[in-house]
């Protein structure tokens, strides 16, 4: 299992994947399994503009594409000091994560600050309205 050290470097890393040539404002974001595995995703733009996805959702989409549910921490790190997610990417990682997801705003690997989905989407709606 990699360790949270690890996981932030390969996220600063991979920023330089990000397909942002409009916006310029590159993120990057690496998702760790339950299971261990870990799956990347940065930003791609589009030059409609709307069809752009987060580099948040790019990860999810890589890792519940080959079947996994059940996450364990998401770094994300971007061009601004302290890149949060949008509230469209808070609302995708609320389908899958759960109380204990660790979502981790990283700028170094010493500059990192560990939160909740409750933390960043408090009083969401979810899969648990619609039972
Ligand atoms: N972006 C992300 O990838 N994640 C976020 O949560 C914030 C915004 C991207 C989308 C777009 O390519 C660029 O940042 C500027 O909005």
């Amino acid at each position: 299992m990699k360790d949270i050290k690890e996981l932030i470097e390969l996220a600063l890393d991979n920023k330089e994947k990000s397909y942002s040539p409009y916006s310029h404002f590159r993120v990057s974001a690496v998702l760790l399994t339950k299971e261990g595995e870990v799956f990347e995703g940065v930003n791609i733009e589009n030059a409609s503009y709307s069809p752009t996805i987060c580099a948040e959702r790019s990860a999810l989409a890589a890792a519940i594409s080959k079947g996994y549910r059940e996450f364990d921490t998401i770094v994300i790190t971007g061009d601004l000091i302290d890149t949060y997610p949008c509230g469209v990417c808070r609302q995708f990682m609320a389908e899958f994560f759960d109380d204990d997801t660790k979502i981790v705003i990283a700028n170094s690997l010493d500059d990192y600050k560990t939160y909740t989905l409750e933390d960043l989407l408090p009083h969401s709606f979810g899969k648990k309205d619609l039972q």
